[in-house]
């Protein structure tokens, strides 16, 4: 069990002035910092980084959707951090996420809903990996 994993705050919430809210939650939840970037995907890195959804008949507005504005990448520290965080954030449909979760709070739907969170140990290194570079995280 790795102590890290990899979220996006999605441009749905960036846009709606919600950064500061969830990055609360997070830190309020047990999670520590260590590497974060303001930063805007092209359609091509969207693609690249949900490529393993790329069959789903969802794929071309999830890519739409990632690569229309700004959005705020991390990797975040704490014990048992992948499923710890996946209970912080709720499920992915915000209608079925528990009260007191980031979704809850701040998701608008299935597609936009607010924050990403890394399902395994192997994907939350490959996603980091994917925005952050040696020199940028600790
Ligand atoms: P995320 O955790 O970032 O990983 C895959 C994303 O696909 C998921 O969050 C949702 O935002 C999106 N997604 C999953 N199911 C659907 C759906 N039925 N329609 C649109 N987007 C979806």
């Amino acid at each position: 069990m790795s102590n890290r994993t990899f979220t996006m705050i999605k441009p749905d919430a960036v846009g709606s002035n919600y950064i500061g809210g969830i990055l609360d939650k997070i830190n309020a939840g047990g999670f520590k910092i260590i590497a974060m970037k303001y930063t805007q995907l092209s359609k091509e890195q969207a693609g690249k980084f949900y490529e393993v959804h790329s069959a789903r008949p969802f794929y071309g507005e999830l890519v739409d959707f990632m690569s229309s504005g700004p959005i705020v990448a991390a990797i975040l520290e704490k014990d048992n951090a992948v499923a710890d965080f996946r209970t912080l954030i709720g499920a992915t449909n915000p209608a079925e996420a528990a009260e007191g979760t980031i979704r809850k709070q701040f998701a608008k739907s299935i597609g936009e809903n607010a924050v990403h969170g890394s399902d395994s140990d192997e994907n939350a290194k490959i996603e980091g990996d994917f925005f952050f570079s040696m020199t940028e995280r600790f």
